[in-house]
């Protein structure tokens, strides 16, 4: 899964230090699963369980803050990207349930989040940059 991890890109930027910040950390707990994933049938379950819903809930202190300063800067389109955001944990609950229920694989967890977000990070949030003012 080498080939998968996820390297950060000045692409990725929105030019706003604090948020960028905040994406890396999102991008490194997206590569921890995958190494978890490597690793095989030495790691316990609960120990990927733990590591995605870490980083589930990091998405949602990431999407309040972000959604905080997109507010002040007053960007008018905020209600969409608030949607984008609660679907997305929806999304991320979902894939959860069917990961303890024994239906997604480690490697499932780590794709779907990998996708998401750098769709989001590198496409969706690009957006807003031009109201940010740092
Ligand atoms: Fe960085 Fe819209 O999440």
């Amino acid at each position: 899964m080498k080939d998968e991890i996820v390297v950060w890109d000045e692409a990725f930027s929105v030019g706003y230090p604090a948020i960028d910040d905040e994406h890396k950390k999102l991008v490194a707990m997206v590569n921890e699963l995958f190494q978890l994933d490597e690793q095989g049938n030495a790691v316990q379950k609960s120990i990927i369980a733990k590591t995605f819903q870490k980083a589930g809930e990091y998405a949602q202190t990431h999407f309040h803050h972000e959604e905080e300063i997109l507010k002040k800067a007053n960007y008018s389109n905020l209600a969409t990207h608030k949607k984008e955001h609660e679907s997305f944990m929806h999304e991320i609950w979902e894939e959860f349930n069917l990961f303890n229920k024994g239906s997604e694989s480690a490697v499932g967890l780590a794709r779907f989040l990998k996708k998401w977000l750098l769709n989001h990070i590198a496409v969706v949030d690009k957006h807003y940059a031009p109201y940010l003012v740092k």
